[in-house]
């Protein structure tokens, strides 16, 4: 085959784009991939998917297989057989998955990719880069084969390249508030889905609030029972609407399974979020005695930094949270369990003599190292369980947990005095990261400072000020998606995207390869695909960059 090879690596990366759009006989939306690989050579001819491929499994890929077949079927028709490898195949063209041990210098996330006119391999050391793998073939189909109708008259091309790829960073997250609004199980799904298109692979489900309770608890079902559940509500605080409606809902145990599951097949890890201290609100509506006072509660109808806390000094709190951790640490099989930590106001530790008595007892300095105990000793339980703490950055306050991961939103600075103390970082700023925030000055639903796309795509997620031996804790970087003033699936989305691309590519992407222009270049037949594929992103505007200028 006679090949015009054209080389893009490393500093050379930010080229990689303008060259797809001048290769011959390839169009330029197909050859849009986000986020952009470490190294691309582009190659004259174009591999045709037919119905008669067949896709060609090693032993561990063949749920791969099946799920790339299954991705390609709708739109196309085919039914592409899934065959083992070492079985003879007569079929003219091949989609190899191969696990090939002399790629581990990729790690287990990274892949290559070659796409011929007689046949597609991708191969990586672990089944995880097949997978991103996949995604990767999949961008370079043409975005109709998103569809879940059968599409005649598209010639199912890929243009000929050779890709070398592997992350930047392991933890590429995004975080979905189902606390505030809950979010039905399907779209968790669709969710987890709209992810592995972006080599997305943490989903951090923030699972408990003041405002709901969304995981069932078999110990404990009054959490659910009246903790899923509030009242209408009268605040337009919370609400879009002036006066939002009763609201709630939740995900049994087997739901959660389905959903881990799930994301499993689709190289994410969904990581549980089980507020503590502060944020417990709809648990003490549930079950009594877990709060300073003996104050009824309700499951909170407006949002806000509430002074309804767990109490610190009473045993049966710890016993309670320890049945939920033990619960949860069976349920989810990731490396995490996430325990919020953050917004916890003192004022009810300050007047409660139990949590007075537990700091003379324990012989603290105040309520910021009443706080640290409680982490503390959260940590070590769920050490136990065999799961590693994460916190938000208030956790840094009276002092971090021995081994507490820190997840950084009040800005980056709580990040590096964690990198600095050896700890483990996940960057989050609000400044950078929050994607219910605003995505231009004007015309946009929701509240906070403008976030736009651009100040997204900007994001370095490791400090300029950290040593190489402190910027090593930066484990990477997530997007938070709160639910204050979200209360749709379709508003979920238009907020996620196409900010999580941007997200995506500065996780994933070399830093030197990262171009905005080039990016929106690449964005917009990517979100032209989304569509296809019933993704409601906002798409950008003409004069996108202007808006951090
Ligand atoms: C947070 O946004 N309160 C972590
Ligand atoms: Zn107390």
């Amino acid at each position: 085959m006679r090949c015009k090879a054209m080389i893009a690596a490393g500093m050379a990366a930010v080229f990689a784009a303008a060259m797809y759009f001048s290769v011959e006989g390839a169009g330029a939306a197909e050859l849009s991939l986000i986020p952009i690989p470490e190294k691309v050579v582009v190659k004259a001819g174009e591999f045709v998917l037919t119905a008669d491929t067949v896709i060609v499994a090693d032993r561990g890929a063949g749920a791969i297989g099946e799920y790339l077949a299954k991705l390609v079927g709708p739109a196309t028709g085919f039914k592409l057989k899934v065959a083992g490898a070492g079985t003879k195949q007569r079929a003219k063209k091949t989609i190899k998955l191969r696990i090939d041990p002399e790629a581990k210098s990729l790690g287990p996330e990274g892949y290559k990719l070659k796409v011929g006119a007689s046949g597609v391999e991708i191969s990586s050391s672990a089944t995880a880069g097949i997978f991103h793998g996949v995604q990767t073939l999949r961008q370079l189909l043409p975005a109709r084969i998103e569809s879940e109708a059968r599409v005649e008259g598209v010639k199912w091309a890929a243009p000929c390249v050779e890709i070398t790829d592997k992350p930047r960073f392991r933890w590429r997250g995004l975080m979905l508030d189902t606390g505030r609004h809950f979010f039905p199980k399907e779209f968790v799904l669709k969710y987890i889905d709209e992810m592995a298109l972006y080599k997305l692979n943490n989903l951090h489900l923030h699972l408990t609030e003041d405002q709901g309770w969304r995981i069932e608890i078999k110990k404990h079902p009054e959490l659910t029972k009246i903790g899923a559940w509030r009242g209408k509500s009268t605040s337009k605080d919370l609400f879009l609407s002036p006066s939002g409606p009763a609201h709630g809902g939740f995900y049994t145990q087997e739901d959660i399974r389905e959903i881990v599951a799930y994301a499993a097949s689709r190289y994410v890890t969904v990581m549980p979020e089980i507020e503590m201290p502060g944020h417990s609100q709809a648990a003490l509506a549930s079950v009594p005695g877990l709060a300073c006072t003996n104050q009824k509660f309700k499951v909170l109808t407006h949002w806000g930094v509430n002074k309804e806390v767990y109490c610190a000094g009473n045993e049966k709190v710890f016993e309670f949270l320890q049945d939920v951790i033990t619960e949860v640490a069976g349920l989810f099989p990731g490396e995490y369990i996430h325990i919020g930590g953050d917004e916890v106001p003192k004022d009810r530790w300050k007047e409660c003599p139990k949590c007075q008595a537990r700091i003379k007892a324990e012989r603290l300095k105040d309520e910021n190292e009443l706080q640290s105990y409680f982490v503390s000793r959260m940590e070590k339980f769920i050490n136990s369980k065999g799961k590693k703490l994460i916190g938000w950055d208030e956790i840094l306050e009276g002092g971090l947990p021995p081994r507490a991961t820190v997840m950084s939103w009040r800005g980056i600075s709580g990040g590096i005095e964690a990198a600095r103390q050896g700890h483990d970082v996940v960057m989050s700023p609000t400044t950078a990261l929050y994607f219910d925030y605003k995505q231009a000055a004007e015309g946009e639903p929701n509240v906070g400072s403008p976030l736009p796309l651009c100040r997204v795509y900007a994001f370095e997620p490791v400090p300029a000020e950290l040593t190489p031996q402190e910027a090593a804790h930066i484990l990477g970087a997530q997007g938070n998606l709160w639910t204050e003033h979200v209360e749709t699936p379709e508003h979920a989305e238009y907020m996620t995207y196409p900010r999580a691309a941007a997200l995506a590519e500065l996780t994933w992407s070399p830093a030197s390869a990262k171009n905005f222009g080039d990016f929106l270049a690449r964005l917009n037949p990517l979100l032209a695909r989304m569509d296809i594929m019933g993704v409601n992103s906002r798409k950008p505007k003409a004069d996108e960059q202007s808006q951090c200028n």
